[in-house]
């Protein structure tokens, strides 16, 4: 028998998905503050009530950016889309039109189903699992409980076949419901308009998969969109923190100039850029008329993972239609915009040039050493001895770098599959154990899983393992930790074992 472990007194949270004090932009903060408070053509404006759609110059400022990023984005370097079709195809000039302020993608998320959803009209939610967990309440809180739908996923992204089968099948049985002579519980107006079904996702670097969706699969997904009339929500929050991956042994880049250049552009073009591309919908209200030209896609962005969540301040890009109609959200008619006060901050840091110089010195750097940290742990303590798998690079072939492909990793998370056989337990007693044992959380998969719809995508195997809270050492001793519980419990023969389905690890508060 084996004595009790002694639990290691230093909690050590790999579940956490915040980012670390030591990386918060405090003086670049502290900076841009003083200077939008000592000028009162900036502070009258930013601490009045603000327009609906948001702060001016930040969403000016916000357009320049995300143009910049996103220009050119899937080209002929990227191996998704290797046919270069996203070569500038999906390129557009900003235009501030399409931008509105929003209290951070998770307030913004409820926005959007305030005004673009009627639980009366709006069919299902189809989320790709694993989903970010927290997105669930917000739907249910929307009236979509016992109507969010797992869609399955493989290596490449959403499983476009799986969805179609099933948006039909929907869809017949809605007909022949006649839910079209139902009445909404909402009135749209003239600058809203409710969907049949609604989609979310993370598409790059994803929470908690850690995945990248090909360009093939974001095409499909946004023409899916087209056929059904569904919005895409896509939680692009992520897509800035990317990194060429290393190996433990290099030494951490003081700054990113020594990345390849294709790094300073997004990966792949954002599923907003391909229906822009596409133009009118069939769906819209009066497709002639721009000012009804909602499309099918909104991207959803955040400065939590750049400037820190506390600033509770993101964006949305879409059609400037629907950009419009978001704006017109009840909680936002009244009082402006949230976030106005920061929303002038933020816009001193952006057009300073100090948030690209944050993520460039020491956002990239930092998670890319970290990224390469953990990995190298989980190859060596979980991957090799106990085969389990690890959440993989994006492969983008570079003719500029020596020996051929550049594998790009970004994002918060790592995502490990413990083997099914082989005696491995399920991850959610290995959460519970880590706990009781070694002052350990992980994220187990069952979390992930889409509420109300777990049995169709299970992840009884999966754990979230985030880089971007705890210090270097911390995570390498965490990974440790977890291999040590997980062979001590292969030893006992807990691998059949099955968890108590009610147990979870932790509040939520403290996991996010
Ligand atoms: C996919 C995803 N969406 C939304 C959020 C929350 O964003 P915000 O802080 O802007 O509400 C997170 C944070 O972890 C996330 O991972």
């Amino acid at each position: 028998m084996t004595p009790p472990p002694q639990r290691p007194g230093k909690q050590i949270n790999l579940m956490r998905g915040w980012p670390a004090h030591s990386l918060l932009p405090a003086e670049a903060l502290r900076a841009a503050a003083q200077k939008a408070l000592s000028d009162p053509a900036v502070y009258q404006p930013g601490l009045e009530y603000g327009p609906d759609q948001g702060y001016q110059p930040l969403r000016e400022a916000l357009a320049r950016w995300l143009s910049a990023f996103y220009s050119g984005a899937g080209g002929a370097d990227t191996s998704s889309g290797s046919d270069g079709n996203g070569n500038g195809k999906y390129s557009h000039a900003p235009d501030a039109d399409r931008i509105v302020i929003t209290g951070g993608a998770s307030q913004s998320l409820a926005c959007l189903l305030q005004s673009f959803t009627d639980p009366a009209l709006t069919r299902r939610v189809w989320m790709l699992a694993p989903c970010y967990f927290l997105a669930c309440p917000i739907f249910a809180d929307a009236g979509f409980a016992g109507r969010m739908r797992a869609v399955p996923e493989d290596a490449e992204g959403v499983d476009l076949g799986f969805l179609e089968r099933e948006l039909r099948a929907v869809d017949a049985e809605a007909e022949a419901e006649k839910d079209g002579e139902r009445k909404g519980f909402k009135d749209p107006g003239p600058y809203r308009k409710i969907y049949r079904h609604v989609i979310y996702c993370v598409p790059s670097f994803a929470n908690p998969s850690g995945k990248t969706m090909s360009l093939a699969r974001r095409e499909g997904l946004v023409k899916l969109a087209r056929e059904f009339d569904a919005l895409v929500i896509c939680d692009d929050v992520y897509d800035q923190l990317q990194w060429p991956v290393a190996s433990p042994d290099d030494a951490a880049p003081t700054t990113t100039d020594e990345f390849p250049a294709r790094l300073t552009k997004a990966l792949l073009p954002r599923l907003i850029d391909i229906d822009l591309f596409l133009g009118p919908s069939p769906h819209d209200p009066s497709p002639s008329s721009p000012a009804h030209s909602f499309g099918h896609v909104v991207s959803n962005g955040s400065f939590s993972k750049l400037s820190g969540p506390g600033v509770r301040t993101g964006w949305t890009e879409s059609s400037a239609a629907l950009a419009r109609g978001a704006s017109q959200t009840g909680s936002t008619r009244s009082g402006g915009a949230p976030s106005q006060l920061a929303a002038t901050v933020l816009a001193e840091l952006l057009s300073s040039g100090a948030l690209d110089a944050h993520v460039a010195r020491t956002l990239r750097p930092a998670y890319r050493r970290r990224h390469a940290l953990l990995l190298a742990a989980v190859r060596e303590h979980l991957a090799g001895p106990l085969g389990a798998r690890v959440s993989e690079a994006v492969r983008v072939p570079s003719p500029s770098v020596s020996g051929g492909d550049l594998l790009v990793y970004g994002g918060y998370f790592l995502w490990i599959s413990l083997p099914e056989g082989g005696g491995a337990p399920p991850a959610r007693a290995v959460a519970e154990r880590c706990l009781a044992e070694e002052n350990l959380v992980v994220g187990a998969g069952p979390r992930f899983e889409v509420h109300g719809d777990e049995a169709a995508v299970r992840f009884e195997r999966g754990l979230r393992l985030c880089f971007a809270w705890e210090d270097e050492a911390a995570l390498v001793e965490g990974v440790e930790r977890l291999a040590r519980v997980i062979r001590r419990m292969m030893d006992e023969g807990a691998g059949t074992g099955v968890p108590d389905p009610g147990a979870g690890v932790g509040d939520v508060g403290q996991l996010k």
